[in-house]
């Protein structure tokens, strides 16, 4: 049946006769996350949420979108307002089109970030701005440097139902003064990160641009229900440590639609750093990663460590396309970490222009301080990989266990490489042990062909976070 279609001058005589004609541009959205499909709702009062009750406009707090203002009080004051209706129904800060610069901020709970399109929060480029704060327990001191670190950009500490969304604004480091310092030495402690969200759960990040974060970009980290959907993070891909996505001792993460470039790796799940990870001892588990598009040069497509003493388990990664990286999963790793990476599943993955198909190190040297435990070996099991193709491939794998700890139960299946003319070796093995089935070009001896046509493992069942559905918001506030 054809849609019924109203005539243009009707509609106008329509918006006169009724006044309700000031909305040309129509409604907005914002997502909220709501429930589990079939399931117990989500949210920690055991109710979905409600579309925020109270929406403020930074404008209202005398902010001035010329990239040039600093804007730090409006944000602090908006946020401020907004905490007040946390029990109240929630709030939302719309940010409008324009430059807002600002000094880092912090977000509250049940609370909304809307980035309306050409809305662009810039990061302060004066590093006074960025106090130093405690390190992380599970790393012991700062990732670049010991001590503490600097402050990150946008925080946020011990919340639940936090939501960044909007139509597609920018959120932007401006991480060129970090990088050119980081590189000359000039740093005094280690560069915050974009955004950075602790010890908080449901927390939906969607629809967001996020652009030259001084280092990693979005860590999420002891959280447990993170969603990231439709979510863009660019760098250069020279730019240092500008990771995109790292869910760091995190459990129920979802990853969807999201378009990366860096210059490190798109995804990297960690989970502390060798007797500091092992002491905090809380694994990043159940995350599921679909429809990536990663572009990482000098750095893996999805990495698992190297800060992996926690452990990480479980995780599933679907319909995943790279143009350009260095490697498509990297296990990441080596002595003093301790932990575990097991009951890894990757299903569908092109890679065009690839050094490593597949990587597998054991010998990562990076420590946080010299009383590592030598003992601390990480127990690598359960690694199935399907459904893989790659074009202008380097190498296929480089797999590479410990003599006194084999990186066991290796699955690859359907998997095909186009290797580049090189006189490079293919596939180079040492202490690991697995199966292969129908992947060219055959693989090393370690790896045990079976012939074609048994299919690595893949959970049937989803994870909870996969269940989660994402509400839509009327709002009618656009510009
Ligand atoms: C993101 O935006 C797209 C198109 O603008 C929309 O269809 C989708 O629902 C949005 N997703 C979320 C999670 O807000
Ligand atoms: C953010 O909150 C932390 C406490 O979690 C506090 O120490 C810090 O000063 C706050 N930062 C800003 C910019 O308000
Ligand atoms: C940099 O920030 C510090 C502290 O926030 C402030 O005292 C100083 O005036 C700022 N410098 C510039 C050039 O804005
Ligand atoms: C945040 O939660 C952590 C872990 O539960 C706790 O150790 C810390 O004291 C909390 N911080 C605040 C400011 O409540
Ligand atoms: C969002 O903006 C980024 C940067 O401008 C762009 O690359 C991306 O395609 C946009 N996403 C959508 C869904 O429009
Ligand atoms: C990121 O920073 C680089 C280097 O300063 C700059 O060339 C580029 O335009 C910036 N990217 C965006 C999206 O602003
Ligand atoms: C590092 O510390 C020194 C001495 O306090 C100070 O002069 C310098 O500005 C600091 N550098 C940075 C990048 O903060
Ligand atoms: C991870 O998922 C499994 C089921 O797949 C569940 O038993 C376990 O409790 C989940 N872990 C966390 C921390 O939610
Ligand atoms: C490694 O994991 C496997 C499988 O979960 C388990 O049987 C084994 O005991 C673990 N080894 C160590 C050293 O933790
Ligand atoms: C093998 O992998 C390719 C993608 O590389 C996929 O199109 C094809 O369906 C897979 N075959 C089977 C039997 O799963
Ligand atoms: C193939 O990969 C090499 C790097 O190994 C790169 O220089 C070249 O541009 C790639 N070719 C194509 C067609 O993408
Ligand atoms: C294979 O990898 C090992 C380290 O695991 C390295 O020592 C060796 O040189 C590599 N062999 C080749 C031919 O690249």
């Amino acid at each position: 049946m054809a849609p019924v279609k109203i005539p243009n001058y009707l509609l106008l005589s329509l918006c006169l006769i009724s006044l309700l004609c000031f909305l040309p541009t129509g409604e907005c959205k914002y997502s909220q996350m709501l429930h589990r499909r079939g399931g117990p709702q989500l949210s920690a009062a055991g109710v979905a949420p409600p579309c925020r009750a109270h929406t403020v406009n930074l404008k209202d707090f005398g902010a001035v979108g010329d990239g040039k203002t600093s804007n730090t009080d409006a944000f602090k004051k908006a946020v401020a307002e907004l905490a007040k209706f946390e029990k109240q129904g929630g709030g939302m800060l719309v940010v409008p089109p324009g430059k807002w610069l600002t000094a880092p901020f912090n977000l509250t709970s049940h609370f909304t970030l809307f980035l309306e399109q050409g809305a662009v929060i810039l990061a302060s480029t004066n590093i006074s701005d960025y106090p130093p704060i405690a390190p992380l327990k599970s790393y012991g001191r700062g990732r670049d440097l010991p001590g503490p670190r600097h402050s990150n950009f946008i925080s946020g500490s011990n919340l639940t139902d936090v939501v960044i969304t909007g139509n597609n604004g920018t959120i932007d480091g401006q991480g060129q003064i970090w990088w050119d310092k980081y590189h000359a030495n000039e740093l005094n402690y280690t560069r915050g990160y974009l955004l950075e969200i602790m010890y908080s759960e449901n927390i939906l990040v969607s629809n967001v641009t996020f652009v030259n974060s001084s280092s990693w970009n979005l860590h999420p980290v002891y959280c447990k229900n993170v969603i990231f959907s439709g979510v863009t993070v660019l760098a250069p891909t020279n730019s240092p440590n500008t990771d995109g996505i790292d869910p760091d001792s995190c459990s129920e993460v979802r990853i969807e639609d999201c378009y990366i470039v860096s210059g490190d790796d798109c995804i990297a799940i960690k989970s502390g750093w060798d007797q500091y990870g092992i002491a905090v001892g809380m694994p990043s588990e159940n995350i599921s990663i679909r429809r990536l598009t990663c572009i990482s040069p000098t750095s893996a497509v999805i990495a698992l460590g190297s800060e992996m003493s926690g452990g990480i388990r479980n995780v599933r990664a679907e319909d995943i396309t790279a143009i350009n990286s260095e490697s498509g999963v990297r296990i990441k790793s080596g002595v003093g970490r301790g932990g575990y990476v097991k009951d890894i599943f990757l299903k569908g993955m092109n890679l065009y222009t690839i050094k490593w198909v597949f990587w597998m190190t054991s010998n990562y040297g990076q420590h946080p301080d010299d009383k590592f435990d030598p003992k601390a070996l990480p127990n690598v099991t359960g690694i199935n990989y399907s459904n893989v193709y790659a074009e202008n491939a380097t190498m296929v794998a480089k797999l590479e266990g410990l003599p006194d700890d084999h990186f066991k139960g290796i699955c690859m299946s359907n998997v095909t490489a186009q290797v580049i003319e090189s006189k490079l070796i293919q596939w180079n093995c040492t202490n690991v042990e697995g199966v292969a089935s129908g992947v060219t070009p055959a693989p090393c001896a370690l790896i045990h062909n079976q012939g074609p046509g048994k299919p690595c493992a893949f959970p049937k069942e989803p994870l909870a976070i996969d269940k989660v559905i994402i509400n839509q918001c009327p709002f009618k506030g656009c510009y």
